[in-house]
Formats: structure tokens, sequence, C-alpha cells
């Protein structure tokens, strides 16, 4: 198999990224209830197309012969900034998000009721019940900010795993990230895809319980 990572994404390819989004947002698995797709996907890979669109990248399988793209295999979403990125993100992408969202554009789910009272808390206070993210302590977010700048989300289709697809999407994303300055990435993740990324250079800087026996970790990469 011919591999080829690009980050020209078209409209076909964001919405691949969506589809494969909902197809691994199961702990990898695909999420059963088909109906919680469209919002899901949006919430996912929505800010990443609107706000950082030359940060993302696509995994195809090549024909050795022509050279022609056969299928797509997977997608990096991410962002050289995180700081910037979540700022931007809550003004430009989630608060559209929310008036869509309240007017029924999508159907009504858990997803939406949790984003919507999530998007609320962060406008008017905080509340005790927000994503993983926020229950790490603050302070310690912004130091591992500092030295891990960017950040990323990464899945691929169930038949491309465990082919080096998954290292390639992330080492193209380390090195653009080297071309411009920016020498550490960040990320959270459950059990399931930690020895990947250890794997492949991150290290556990820390974890928290989020619900009883359910823990996420925080990963970094310096590089
Ligand atoms: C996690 C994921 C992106 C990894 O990509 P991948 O292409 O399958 O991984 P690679 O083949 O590039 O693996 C790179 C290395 O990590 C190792 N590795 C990959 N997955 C592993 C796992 N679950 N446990 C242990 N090692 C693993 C590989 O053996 C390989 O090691 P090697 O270099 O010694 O051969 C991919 O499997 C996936 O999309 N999974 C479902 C969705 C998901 O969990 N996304 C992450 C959300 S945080």
């Amino acid at each position: 198999m011919s591999l080829r990572i690009r980050n020209s994404l078209e409209r076909a390819d964001w919405a691949f990224a969506r589809e494969v989004c909902a197809l691994t947002g199961n702990a990898g698995h695909p999420i059963v209830d088909r109906s919680r797709w469209l919002f899901f996907g949006e919430q996912w890979v929505g800010p990443y197309e609107r706000l950082r669109p030359t940060w993302s990248y696509v995994a195809d399988e090549v024909s050795s012969t022509s050279g022609a793209s056969e299928r797509r295999l997977g997608y990096l979403t991410g962002s050289p900034d995180s700081t910037t990125f979540f700022a931007e993100k809550k003004w430009l992408f989630d608060l559209p998000l929310y008036l869509a969202a309240s007017a029924g554009v999508f159907p009504r789910n858990g997803d939406v009721a949790a984003f919507r009272k999530r998007f609320r808390a962060e406008v008017f206070g905080p509340v005790a019940d927000l994503g993983p993210r926020d229950h790490f302590p603050p302070a310690d977010t912004r130091a591992v900010v500092a030295e891990y700048p960017a950040h990323l989300h990464i899945n691929l289709i169930a038949a491309a795993r465990g082919k080096g697809v998954g290292r390639l999407l992330v080492d193209r994303f380390r090195a653009d990230l080297a071309a411009v300055g920016v020498h550490g990435i960040h990320l959270y993740c459950g059990d399931g895809p930690r020895a990947f990324y250890e794997r492949i250079g991150f290290r556990v800087l820390d974890r928290i319980e989020f619900r009883p026996g359910f823990i996420v970790y925080r990963l970094g990469s310096r590089f």
C-alpha cells in the first residue's frame, strides 16, 4: 500500500473527516445511534475547518501505478496555537453552533444538550459538569500549553489501523509545526490509544479519573 498525506482539504475531505469522527466517536468504535452523527461531526471537526483549515490532513491510499488516490484512510485535525484557537473557537464557532442548536437545526440529543450547557457555562460562569479538558487544574493546563502549544485529534477507518498511517500523519504534523517554530504538542485520550501515542514519542504528563473507572490522560511530545 502506498500512502500520501495531504493538507489542502476539499469539501469531500471534510465530509469524510466528519464521518470518520462519528465512526470512531465511541472509544474508537462507531457511535451506534446515527442520529447523533451530524452534530457530533460538526462539533469536533467543524472548528478546524472553520478556524485552522491548513492544519488538517487526510491520509490517502494511492495506486502505485497511476498515483491516483484510491480511498481515504483517516484524518488529523490540529492547531499550532491552542490558546488562541480555543479563544477564537468560543465566539467564532461555538456561538454560531449554539444558536443553530438552540434553533433546532440538529436533532435534539444528549450531545446537543451537553454542548449547550457547556457553552452557557463558559460564557456565564463555571459549573461542575464540563468536559475532561476542564477537570485538569487550570494552572497545570496553562503550564502544559506553554510547553506544548499545539494539539491534535486523529482518527482512522478501522481497515487502515496498525499499518503506520497514524504515525505518518503525526510525523507530518510535527514537521509542519517545526517549520513554523512550534516544537510541542499536547493531547487528551483514554486508555485505548495511549500506547500508540507513547510509541510515537508522547509521554503521559498527568491524568484524571473523569468518571469512576474512566481515566483521561494528558500527553505531550516535544520535538
Ligand atoms: C489510534 C490510531 C490513530 C493509531 O494509528 P495507527 O495507524 O493504527 O497506528 P500506527 O500503525 O501508526 O502505529 C504506530 C506504532 O504504535 C503502535 N501502536 C498502535 N496502536 C497501538 C495500540 N493500541 N497499542 C499498542 N501499540 C500500538 C504500533 O504497533 C506502532 O509501533 P511500531 O512503530 O513499533 O510498529 C488509530 O488506530 C485509530 O484511529 N484508532 C481509532 C480511533 C482512536 O482511538 N483515535 C485516537 C483518539 S484520542
